[in-house]
């Protein structure tokens, strides 16, 4: 058999590359990437999931993945970082959407790289005021970089495991509608996010009569980063 064939991740123009991303440890970053792969493969799209943090976890993720469900590609790309842009890795010839899992701390310039070629930029954040107080500084670095400024690319916030009568989360709500930045939805706290990480699944694939609401937030995600011109959710709306 030959070697299967292969394309840059950065290369093909129908492929759309989603960067999950924020300096914060344990926003959703895993849960984010994991879960919109899954959401994407289950739509019938040939997706990959690059792994760019040295923990690993969704690669370890994968490797738990049930053979009988839609395919992710895993790459794990860790190792590399200091070399070569994640966007020179290789994907499958064919791919359709690339979902990039990045590190807590992630040093800027590493930031910088990963951004340049990524068609989304999804920003996880956990609706609690010492959350919201690092999520600010870094949304505004971000935007100020020259690979975001008058750039074609996305960016949007995902509120997560959000309460959204708390203080902390009106404070998140009024930064992004100064900011202009879509507040895409907000992912309910639930122990079903930690069971799909613990069974390489994904909650839309637990099959529960409880997740529907979550399953509805997944695929408005999807529509919002493939449609381009799908009005982003109020948060209102998103939380329900
Ligand atoms: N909405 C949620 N409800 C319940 N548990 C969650 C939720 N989001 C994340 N978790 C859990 O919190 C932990 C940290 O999330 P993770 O996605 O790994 O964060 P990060 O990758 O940013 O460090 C994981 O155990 C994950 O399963
Ligand atoms: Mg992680």
């Amino acid at each position: 058999m030959g070697k299967p064939r292969t394309m840059r991740a950065s290369k093909d123009q129908n492929t759309q590359r989603i960067l999950v991303l924020n300096a914060k440890g344990g926003c959703g970053k895993t849960t984010v990437a994991t879960n919109l792969a899954c959401q994407f493969a289950n739509e019938g799209h040939d997706t990959a999931l690059i792994d760019y943090d040295p923990q690993c976890s969704s690669t370890e993720w994968l490797e738990m993945r049930p053979s009988h469900l839609p395919a992710i590609h895993s790459i794990s790309a860790h190792h590399n970082h200091r070399t070569t842009s994640v966007w020179h890795l290789r994907v499958p010839q064919g791919t359709t959407r690339i979902v990039v899992d990045t590190p807590a701390r992630l040093a800027d310039m590493s930031a910088v790289k990963l951004v340049r070629e990524a068609d989304t930029i999804l920003i996880p954040v956990i609706a609690s005021s010492i959350d919201i107080r690092a999520a600010i500084p870094f949304i505004e670095k971000l935007l100020k970089s020259p690979e975001l400024r008058g750039s074609s690319k996305r960016i949007a916030v995902i509120g997560n495991r959000s309460r959204k009568n708390s203080k902390s989360y009106k404070s998140l709500v009024s930064f992004l509608q100064t900011h202009n930045i879509p507040f895409l939805t907000s992912l309910r706290a639930t122990q079903n996010y930690v069971r799909a990480a613990e069974e390489g699944v994904g909650i839309q694939e637990l099959a529960l009569k409880s997740t529907q609401i979550d399953i509805e937030h997944w695929q408005s995600l999807a529509r919002w980063i493939e449609s381009g011109s799908a009005p982003a959710s109020t948060p209102e709306s998103a939380s329900r």
